[in-house]
């Protein structure tokens, strides 16, 4: 089984690589390797996936259809699993057409490929910020979605549109995965964890928007890839073969609790910058996953407080 992973160097398509690479399938990984965070830690990823002898790596921007294309055709995939995106909230306050490049122009390539070169199930990355500011709790795949608060969230929502036409017009095999807030070792150093870790270890001052008060349903890394490693086995049979799940633990803290856990495993305490709630953000996620728990009979397990110990431990050995 050969598969493609889009975004291979970055946070989740790491950790999915490697997860596949250890269970024996071909993985075959592309990422423009851009600079939006350090691209030092996109490099190591990189080299610990590169030690694997049934990983093939290619430096492509999936904006580039050309380019995109030759690989296709020479390579001839079974699975897609398309990671490789613009991420980030505020980011998209200031940068709005890096999100119209990679997630919409790039995303709508990789609908094509996937058509022409007869791809038998293509999955990928959404996020709970297309539930925008829904007030009903938990937050269900059948819910409205039509008020993203921000562009990242909009160019989200367009993909899952954009790919549900092409399900059923074309006949592809589609799933969607609305990720919640994942985090995890080798994560991303524009991501609250990762920023808290730094602050206090470096003893600086941190932002904490909203005054720590809003809530996100944190999911650890390991219970995100494990999920998709069992949805790319269980693709749609529906007759519109599209199908999309939320990816979350189903277990929302407000962030101030978050940065206790944070203070408390590192035995230090932070120093604060309390301030609003940014704008385009979002007030409070939390998955219902009875969904995908119907459908693979698997639920995120790990605590937060075993998830960031992990995150911790690898820090520590990773930066000091
Ligand atoms: N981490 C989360 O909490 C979270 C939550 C919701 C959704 N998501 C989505 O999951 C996916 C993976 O997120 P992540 O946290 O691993 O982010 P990430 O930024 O670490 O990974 C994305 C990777 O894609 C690459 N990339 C970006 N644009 C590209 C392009 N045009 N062509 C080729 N490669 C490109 C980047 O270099 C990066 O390595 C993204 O689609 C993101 O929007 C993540």
């Amino acid at each position: 089984m050969k598969v493609l992973i889009t975004g291979c160097a970055g946070f989740i398509g790491f950790h999915l690589s490697k997860k596949l690479l250890d269970l024996n399938f071909i993985i075959h990984g592309i990422d423009n390797l851009n600079h939006y965070y350090d691209i030092n830690l996109k490099k190591n990823r990189l080299s610990i996936l590169k030690k694997y002898k049934k990983f093939y790596f290619k430096k492509i921007d999936i904006s580039n259809f050309k380019i995109l294309e030759s690989n296709f055709k020479l390579n001839k995939y079974d699975i897609v699993v398309n990671l490789a995106a613009q991420a980030g909230v505020r980011f998209s306050i200031d940068n709005p057409r890096s999100y119209l490049n990679s997630n919409i122009i790039g995303f709508f390539n990789i609908l094509e490929l996937s058509k022409i070169y007869k791809i038998k199930h293509l999955l990928f990355a959404s996020t709970s910020s297309v539930y925008g500011d829904n007030k009903s709790f938990p937050l269900k795949e059948e819910f409205n979605t039509d008020k993203p608060l921000n562009f990242y969230a909009a160019s989200k929502k367009s993909n899952e549109v954009m790919a549900y036409s092409y399900s059923n017009i074309h006949k592809i095999k589609i799933t969607g995965l609305r990720f919640f807030t994942v985090y995890g070792e080798f994560g991303r150093p524009d991501m609250a964890l990762f920023k808290f870790t730094k602050s206090i270890k470096n003893a600086k001052s941190l932002k904490l928007f909203n005054k720590g008060n809003h809530i996100r349903d944190f999911t650890y890394i390991d219970d995100v890839t494990e999920s998709i490693v069992k949805l790319i086995k269980k693709p749609s049979n529906n007759k519109i073969p599209f199908q999309i799940f939320n990816i979350g633990s189903n277990n929302p803290k407000k962030l101030k609790e978050f940065l206790r856990i944070i203070e408390q495993i590192l035995k230090k305490k932070s120093k604060q910058i309390l301030l609003p709630l940014q704008k385009g953000d979002i007030h409070k996620t939390h998955a219902d996953n009875n969904k995908l728990y119907k459908k693979i009979n698997f639920l995120p397990k790990t605590t937060l407080n075993n998830g960031i110990k992990n995150f911790i431990n690898w820090y520590r050995k990773y930066y000091d």
